[in-house]
């Protein structure tokens, strides 16, 4: 186990930063999130909106993964590559995840769309697993334990007969882009280490409609498809531990991801 980075107050400008353009990187593509349109081209609008903002999309070439963002479609969890083929369609649920690299800074931070008419367990599925994000959020602050946030989204997600993808993580950010701890989304009461003040992480839950397990594309290496090829949902933010609580350093306001 490596220990924890804390920030300091010149890091956590520097990752504000980052993150606030990640966060406005989401925002931007928004406008062009609809029917008709392929992945490959939302991937190209991003490295774009990121590089005329003095930035380097952090994905590209990260242990050979060939575009600038991930967007995952439906029974994909995380991790799916944009490409040509994939068209958006009515009736699908994505996720795009951004993360930047600005002044050597990193932000990361992901959020749900959908295209058309959805059903209404699609649209239910989406709605909670944005609610169980800010479950764990509100878990954050100096002194508790990193398990509770992992509990508080597993024992919601349960209730709600959703399963929790545990093979993928939250983590460590700022100064590279995967850090220690792994923050788990799904954990018992006050387990793992404590939470200090000037440390930043992701909380990026991933919530299935059917099993938990998560299948990794052996053509493509990255890939990662529930095994039952029901949906997955996630949305991901980018949190400081403040003084008191936590601050969201992705949050850029609301935009429509209804569309
Ligand atoms: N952004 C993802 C995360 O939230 C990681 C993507 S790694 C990549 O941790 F190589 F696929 F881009
Ligand atoms: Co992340
Ligand atoms: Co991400």
């Amino acid at each position: 186990m490596g220990k924890i980075v804390i920030k300091t107050p010149e890091q956590i400008e520097g990752i504000r930063k980052s993150s606030q353009l990640a966060g406005n990187t989401l925002k931007y593509i928004s406008n062009y999130v609809e029917e008709g349109v392929s992945t490959h081209y939302l991937d190209k609008l991003i490295e774009e909106y990121i590089r005329d903002n003095g930035a380097i999309p952090a994905p590209l070439n990260y242990h050979g993964f060939p575009k600038s963002c991930c967007i995952s479609l439906n029974d994909v969890i995380c991790h799916g590559i944009p490409d040509e083929k994939t068209i958006l369609k009515p009736g699908d649920i994505l996720n795009i995840d951004v993360t930047t690299i600005l002044d050597g800074y990193y932000g990361d931070t992901s959020t749900m769309f959908t295209i058309g008419d959805i059903t209404d367990q699609a649209a239910r599925l989406v709605e909670d697993t944005e609610h169980a994000l800010y479950l764990g959020i509100e878990q954050v602050r100096p002194g508790n334990y990193f398990g509770n946030i992992g509990f508080m989204i597993g024992r919601y997600a349960q209730a709600k007969k959703y399963s929790v993808v545990y093979e993928f993580c939250g983590h460590g950010i700022g100064l590279e882009f995967h850090e220690d701890p792994q923050v788990e989304h799904i954990a018992p009461r006050n387990s793992g280490p404590k939470m200090k003040e000037g440390m930043v992480f992701t909380i990026e839950p991933m919530i299935n409609l059917g099993k938990a397990r998560a299948v990794v594309d052996e053509n493509d290496g990255w890939t990662a498809r529930t095994v039952d090829k029901k949906l997955s949902a996630q949305f991901e933010h980018t949190i400081l531990v403040t003084k008191d609580g936590y601050e969201i350093l992705t949050d850029v306001g609301d935009y429509e991801i209804f569309r």
